[in-house]
């Protein structure tokens, strides 16, 4: 799990720094392409689902999964997400990133940076014992605090022999239904969906890029942790989203 997270979050961390006004998103997958198989890992959703990509590369008004392409140029000022998953040696790892292209233009630093302390504060309070749906509710909440919502039909997931396995949907709200609690030693892929407007993500006609019901941006960050008995361990530290 180490080798394999370290591998998504070093490549998501260089596509990252490498992504600038005037590329286009084709481009920061190919380069991506080429770090992920220097340590030979494969891209998780090319594998699992057949997407036309490496990575997930969604731009402005798209909220996830979008498809890299040579269409799309990047602007100064675009808010862009960066999800990159892959398995190696039979272990599965996933983490993503939410950032502004170049200046702040647009003022997308509000939202992407409450993302960033709403997945902070999430993992700092997952632990063995924990219930799923107050950590739900925590992000919920600390998204309201700033003005935001959450997506209520994303969530994160477990990971590890596969890219989606139990505990499956870990939602950014509180379902007062899932009476399921976080279990000490395992692996899961814990993502923020903070939006401006929409709590509903809908799939374009592509049949992959999914944009707002109701319009708007949103802002994904995630990481894979081990959950111990404290605080847990950041398999995709690497990636350096919160610096
Ligand atoms: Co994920
Ligand atoms: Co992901």
């Amino acid at each position: 799990m180490q080798k394999v997270s370290e591998a998504v979050a070093f490549t998501l961390k260089e596509m990252c720094g490498y992504a600038k006004p005037g590329m286009t998103t084709k481009e920061i997958d190919d380069f991506g392409a080429a770090v992920l198989k220097s340590f030979g890992a494969r891209s998780a959703p090319a594998l699992t689902y057949g997407f036309p990509g490496c990575a997930c590369i969604s731009v402005d008004n798209e909220f996830c999964h979008g498809i890299p392409s040579e269409q799309r140029v990047l602007k100064e000022g675009d808010l862009i997400n960066i999800d990159v998953s892959a398995e190696l040696n039979g272990f599965w790892a996933d983490n993503g990133n939410s950032f502004v292209i170049g200046k702040d233009l647009n003022n997308h630093s509000t939202l992407v940076n409450a993302s960033k302390e709403i997945l902070n504060k999430a993992i700092s309070n997952i632990k063995g014992g924990v219930k799923i749906s107050d950590i739900g509710l925590l992000m919920e909440t600390e998204a309201k605090k700033r003005g935001f919502r959450v997506i209520k039909n994303l969530g994160g997931h477990g990971v590890g022999r596969s890219l989606h396995e139990e505990p499956d949907e870990l939602m950014n709200y509180k379902n007062r239904f899932d009476n399921r609690r976080f279990k000490k030693n395992s692996v899961v892929a814990i993502e923020t969906f903070i939006s401006t407007s929409s709590q509903i993500a809908v799939e374009l006609k592509d049949g992959w890029t999914m944009v707002g019901n109701k319009g708007g941006y949103m802002a994904q960050h995630e990481h894979t942790i081990i959950i111990t008995d404290g605080k847990p361990i950041i398999l995709t530290e690497m990636n350096e989203i919160f610096n």
